[in-house]
């Protein structure tokens, strides 16, 4: 168990941060092993488990270019805490007319530190581009967003990341993910967590079979160990290819809720599952070409172990 999860200055849909520890328990990694991160996001996996070496990428720039100053030295938590203090007055004072306004100036001017504003207090912490490569999301409808103490949470978040971009040998580059795994070398790690599979959102989101079909083909040969987050199934849906393309290799299941909106009823369960092309230490994981798999497979990790132990 990780005993704190360092939180990162930027949210995305679907972001891990509830699985870091989870991941963690399961990773077989020494110190010298390089991190291969080809779908980044916010960067929480790897932020809080990669080692001293490390390559993040997305094929969104805008987290990329973040992180990439904030590593250069060219913002740092008191540039950042400045900056939304300015922004946040202006916000109280205007509300949603200085949100469109920042808006439409990130979508000129691409800064990060108005990527940063816009994360923090659009609606749901989501990130969106149209076709034309523009953020779209709306208004969070909170003006007095950018309290004291807010300010603080993300200068302080902010000030975690330079401590461990200072300290540490990761790169981070905006580039697809086949060109990220093709740099994996046999002692690197990949961690991967593509879009879900048919819930396109996002113009840097989108993920079809055609991609599933060509992340196995990367993954597979890539002589790396790896592991894969993906779904594995909800009360509607099953992710097929669970059964077929990924079928081989070993495989880890968890109940995850996500929220949708603020409301404690909205809250959905999702079965998370970790896919992985070796056997964790001292874990009994299901194989996925067994028959015993096949009956389990709604089930959450627990019942794997118990029912694979027994
Ligand atoms: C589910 S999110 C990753 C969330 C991340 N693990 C976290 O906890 O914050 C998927 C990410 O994949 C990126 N992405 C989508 N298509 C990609 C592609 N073809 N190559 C690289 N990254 C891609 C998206 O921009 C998004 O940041």
């Amino acid at each position: 168990m990780l005993n704190k999860i360092h939180v990162p200055p930027i949210k995305i849909q679907g972001i891990k941060t509830k699985l870091v520890s989870w991941i963690k328990e399961n990773l077989e990694i020494s110190e010298d092993t390089r991190w291969i991160e080809p779908f980044l996001g916010s960067g929480v996996v790897g932020f809080n488990l990669a080692k001293k070496n490390a390559l993040f990428a997305d094929i969104n720039p805008h987290a990329i270019n973040l992180y990439n100053r904030i590593k250069e030295k060219q913002i740092n938590s008191v540039i950042v805490k400045q900056f939304l203090f300015k922004e946040g007055k202006l916000l109280s004072e205007k509300g949603q007319e200085h949100y469109n306004y920042v808006r439409d100036r990130f979508n000129e001017e691409k800064d990060p530190l108005d990527f940063l504003f816009l994360n923090r207090s659009c609606f749901n912490g989501m990130i969106r581009f149209n076709k034309d490569l523009k953020f779209n999301v709306p208004f969070g409808h909170k003006p007095e967003r950018f309290a004291q103490a807010y300010i603080t949470k993300i200068t302080n978040q902010v000030k975690y990341l330079e401590l461990s971009f200072s300290i540490n040998n990761w790169i981070f580059k905006c580039q697809s993910y086949e060109e990220t795994i093709k740099e994996a070398k046999k002692d690197d790690l990949i961690y991967c967590d593509p879009p879900y599979i048919g819930r396109h959102v996002d113009y840097y989101d989108s993920w079809d079979e055609k991609d599933e079909m060509k992340l196995f083909e990367l993954l597979k040969n890539s002589g790396s160990k790896f592991i894969l987050s993906t779904w594995d199934n909800n009360q509607y849906r099953k992710n097929e290819y669970l059964d077929t393309i990924w079928k081989d290799f070993n495989k880890l299941n968890k109940e995850h809720y996500y929220h949708i909106g603020a409301k404690e009823e909205n809250r959905a369960p999702m079965i998370e599952a970790l896919i992985l092309n070796y056997k964790p230490k001292e874990k009994k994981v299901a194989n996925l070409n067994s028959d015993k798999y096949k009956q389990l497979d709604i089930f959450t990790e627990n019942f794997v172990k118990i029912a694979i132990n027994t």
